[in-house]
């Protein structure tokens, strides 16, 4: 049913929209009006050879979709919700040897086994490398006197942090940060990735990755390969298994901590009082408060297995339901002012990194680490910072991008 705040045609998966804005006023008509619609779309846009697909905007049911993963299937059309619709079904098909499309039993045994790599334990043994990562890059960049946030800062903690995760050896850094690059931002054309340099890459880093793996089984270090493929029969990764893993890292952990870390800059610059408040206080709220405010990944999607009701919507057996985190962050019925950028907000119960169930994001504590220490060493290091630009948009389907962003490092 069209909806009658929507412009006839409007898609919100349509990278031409992201590339300006979120449609943030049109989530908020629709969690008014149709909290859950039918968005049509030309046969085949999005990759799937289907109609359309519903837009899920309230906190509330984008919670219920994502904690039911036996009638909302991560697997049957994947968690991406727009492909290049030259996309061929096998290539879909193929996106499930990464955990993000799976369903249980086998997301479950795979999560169990590349979850001892994220205790909190774990991450905590990286914090004083990655701390002084941070100290580094922001030092380094003040040297330049003005420069891309995003290039000269924003990029290089995510990266360090997964290699630091993984043990990947520093001479071998520079090569997965550039396969790594390759692989997002697939839908700008102005990056010039064309689909074939990008499925190098990541066909690249994988095959990397498992001989790394190989490596390892052979030769087991102190690192989280080495625990992760140890056995295989008492549960761990096979080689392959643990490539397809580190190709979903560089995909999920990258690219998002990336984007938080910019809009975080971005928000402080444009809210000089929090920027205030954060340096006299640093508040212990403030990265949750900027994942909320950037919503890095706007939405992921589900394929219903069955016929079911949602919100009011009658939902039928093989149609796809898209979560739209940047609406959920948004729904006035659950944050007080959600469209106040308040590093104080307490609580915080945000979908950032998804609506809770068996997918929520395994390198979460990670990425508040990574945007706590980097703030913290802007703060210390160049307290004056200020905007010398307008950010300039990532073209993309689903995810929240910056790719330049001009400041003035003092
Ligand atoms: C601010 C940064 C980040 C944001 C906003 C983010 C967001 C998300 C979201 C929305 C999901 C899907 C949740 C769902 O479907 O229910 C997810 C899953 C995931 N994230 Fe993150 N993420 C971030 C950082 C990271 C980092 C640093 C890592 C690891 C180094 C990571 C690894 C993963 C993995 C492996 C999954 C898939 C989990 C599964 O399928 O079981 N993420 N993330």
């Amino acid at each position: 049913m069209p909806c009658p705040a929507l412009p006839d045609g409007f898609d919100f998966t349509d990278p031409d929209v992201y590339e300006h804005r979120v449609p943030l006023p049109e989530f908020a008509a629709l969690r008014q009006t149709s909290p859950v619609w039918w968005n049509a779309q030309p046969h085949g846009i999005a990759g799937f050879g289907d109609d359309g697909y519903w837009v899920v905007t309230r906190h509330e049911d984008v919670k219920e979709v994502s904690t039911k993963p036996e009638i909302f299937s991560a697997a049957l059309n994947t968690s991406i919700i727009r492909f290049n619709a030259s996309m061929t079904r096998d290539q879909i098909d193929a996106q499930r040897l990464i955990m993000l499309n799976m369903d249980p039993p086998e997301h479950a045994r795979v999560r169990q086994i590349v979850q001892r790599g994220f205790t909190p334990r774990s991450i905590r043994a990286l914090e004083d490398a990655l701390r002084t990562r941070a100290q580094t890059i922001v030092a380094e960049a003040k040297l330049k006197g003005t420069g891309d946030f995003v290039t000269d800062i924003a990029c290089e903690l995510p990266l360090q942090a997964i290699a630091e995760l993984i043990g990947i050896p520093q001479d071998d850094r520079t090569r997965i940060f550039d396969w790594s690059n390759k692989m997002i931002a697939y839908d700008d054309p102005e990056l010039a990735i064309t689909e074939e340099v990008g499925s190098n890459a990541a066909a690249e880093l994988i095959s990397y990755a498992m001989n790394l793996a190989a490596a390892r089984k052979e030769c087991p270090a102190k690192d989280i390969v080495s625990r992760l493929v140890a056995a295989e029969d008492e549960g761990n990764l096979v080689p392959d298994e643990f490539g397809f893993f580190v190709l979903l890292l560089a995909v999920a952990g990258n690219e998002t901590t990336r984007n938080a870390i910019t809009h975080g800059m971005h928000a402080f610059l444009t809210h000089p009082d929090q920027w205030e408040l954060y340096k006299r206080d640093r508040p212990a709220t403030t990265a949750e408060e900027i994942v909320r405010w950037a919503t890095p990944v706007v939405s992921f999607q589900r394929t219903a297995t069955q016929d079911t009701t949602l919100g009011g919507a009658q939902i039928k057996k093989g149609q796809r339901v898209g979560l739209f985190y940047a609406s959920a962050n948004n729904d006035p019925d659950v944050f007080e002012h959600p469209e106040i950028f308040d590093i104080t907000r307490d609580p915080n119960p945000h979908l950032g990194f998804g609506g809770g169930g068996p997918h929520f994001c395994l390198g979460k504590s990670l990425a508040v680490l990574e945007i706590d220490l980097i703030f913290n060493a802007i703060a210390d290091t160049m307290p004056d910072i200020a905007l010398a630009g307008e950010p300039r948009r990532l073209r993309s389907a689903w995810l929240n991008g910056v790719k330049e962003l001009q400041v003035m490092y003092v």
